[in-house]
């Protein structure tokens, strides 16, 4: 049986924005997420990224443009647990084909900016979930994505951290990188400029 995790969606975002996406559990949040982030397609309607129409895309295309345009936080992080922290940092740019050292040195800079400088040999078991978060957004940023998308980035964090963790975010936004976050936390929403939210696989109100 075929179940429509999204209907009628509508939604034009603009390059340096921040948009907020909230609803309960069950929703489409994800399932919205990961269109934007080329991860899944939609069965029917259109997805322009970056002036591209990226719905009709083969599977190979998709991957390229996901690497390089979009930047993915998740809320479990997703490190590899045996790679060090530059080595997580550098997967993307790796992938990407760049040499050893390129890849060393763009890593060490991308560390800096999330402020994890004095942890790069550091194993993910041996941070906190914050620095953790905070590896994920560097790593989301190696290849100079131009949308970075969150899918409940402090949801296993505590208030505080979480809030360290959307400043990042919001300051990476405030340089003029596209930011859409989806939370159920009102106090992360409102760090956005837009929130919109959705029910039952609609947005049905935006403020
Ligand atoms: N891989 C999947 N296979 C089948 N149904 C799914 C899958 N992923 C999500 N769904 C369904 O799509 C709907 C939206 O899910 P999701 O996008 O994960 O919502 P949210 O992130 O808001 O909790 C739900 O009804 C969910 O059960
Ligand atoms: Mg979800």
């Amino acid at each position: 049986m075929e179940i429509p995790a999204l209907k009628e969606i509508s939604l034009s975002v603009k390059e340096g924005e921040h948009i907020s996406i909230m609803g309960p559990s069950g929703s489409g949040k994800t399932t919205f997420l990961n269109i934007l982030g080329c991860l899944d397609k939609p069965t029917s309607g259109k997805y322009f990224l970056d002036n591209i129409e990226v719905s009709s895309l083969t599977d190979d295309e998709l991957s390229e443009i996901r690497n390089k345009k979009v930047g993915f936080v998740f809320q479990t992080y997703n490190l590899i647990p045996q790679l060090t922290v530059l080595e997580n940092i550098g997967l993307p740019l790796f992938y990407s084909g760049f040499d050893e050292a390129t890849v060393r040195e763009k890593s060490l800079q991308l560390a800096e900016i999330v402020g994890l400088k004095d942890r790069i040999n550091h194993r993910p078991s041996e941070l906190s979930g914050g620095q953790q978060q905070r590896v994920a957004i560097a790593r989301a940023l190696a290849n100079d994505p131009v949308i970075i998308l969150a899918d409940e980035p402090t949801g296993n964090l505590d208030s505080k951290t979480g809030e360290e963790i959307m400043e990042l975010l919001v300051s990476l936004n405030k340089k003029g990188r596209t930011l859409i976050v989806v939370t159920h936390d009102t106090k992360i929403a409102s760090y956005g400029k837009r929130i919109i939210q959705m029910l039952d696989g609609r947005i049905i109100n935006e403020d």
